[in-house]
């Protein structure tokens, strides 16, 4: 694999949240990236979302995505087990950002945090089915595909499934 480029994770400033809402907002991906149910999010819903304790609270950890000091997207880890050190990853680019490699440079690194700063000792997420750039972003991370559920999400017109893939501390990662 070509070099990856190079990505920092970062606390989110004030200047950020217009690109942040720009991607939360955006209809065409909303099922790519959250289970809920799609529908225009205005700007007081986003930042009371913001505002709200489960985005304040230790156990979620969210990442800016910054390119050369400009904001290209959102990287967290979320829904923390204390017991079974586990969680889950979320990421989202602006749609300019994608398809660079920038997404598993970020991965990788959210992963390490994971690993090396929460003491995490698994991490998982889910993908639809037909996200073949998502997949293989976390493939080319290290993640693996665990299984799938069948058709279990509606997508635009269709139902689809859903692959559940997972990543352990003891496997190797672009990292290590
Ligand atoms: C998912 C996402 C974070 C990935 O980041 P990215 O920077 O675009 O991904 P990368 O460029 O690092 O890797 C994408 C890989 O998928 C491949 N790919 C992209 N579209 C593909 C397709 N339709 N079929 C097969 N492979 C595809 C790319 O070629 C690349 O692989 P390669 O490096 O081996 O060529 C980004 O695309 C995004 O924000 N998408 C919208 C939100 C989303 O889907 N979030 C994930 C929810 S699980």
């Amino acid at each position: 694999m070509s070099e990856l480029p190079t990505v920092s994770l970062r606390a989110r400033t004030p200047d950020d949240l217009d690109v942040l809402f720009s991607i939360a907002a955006d209809l065409a991906t909303w099922e790519e990236r959250n289970p809920s149910a799609p529908a225009p999010l205005t700007r007081e819903r986003f930042d009371a979302r913001l505002a709200a304790p489960g985005n304040t609270s230790e156990d979620t950890v969210n990442f800016v995505v910054d390119v050369d000091g400009v904001a290209v997207g959102s990287a967290s880890l979320f829904g923390y087990d204390s017991f079974a050190h586990h969680a889950e990853v979320g990421i989202s680019l602006v749609r300019e950002a994608r398809g660079r490699s920038i997404g598993t440079a970020a991965i990788v690194q959210l992963v390490e945090f994971g690993f090396v700063r929460r003491n995490l000792r698994r991490i998982h997420l889910q993908a639809i089915a037909s996200n073949a750039g998502a997949i293989r972003a976390y493939e080319k991370a290290g993640f693996v595909i665990e299984g799938r559920q069948r058709q279990h999400a509606w997508v635009r017109g269709t139902y689809e499934d859903i692959v559940v893939m997972g990543i352990l501390r003891s496997e190797p990662t672009l990292a290590s």
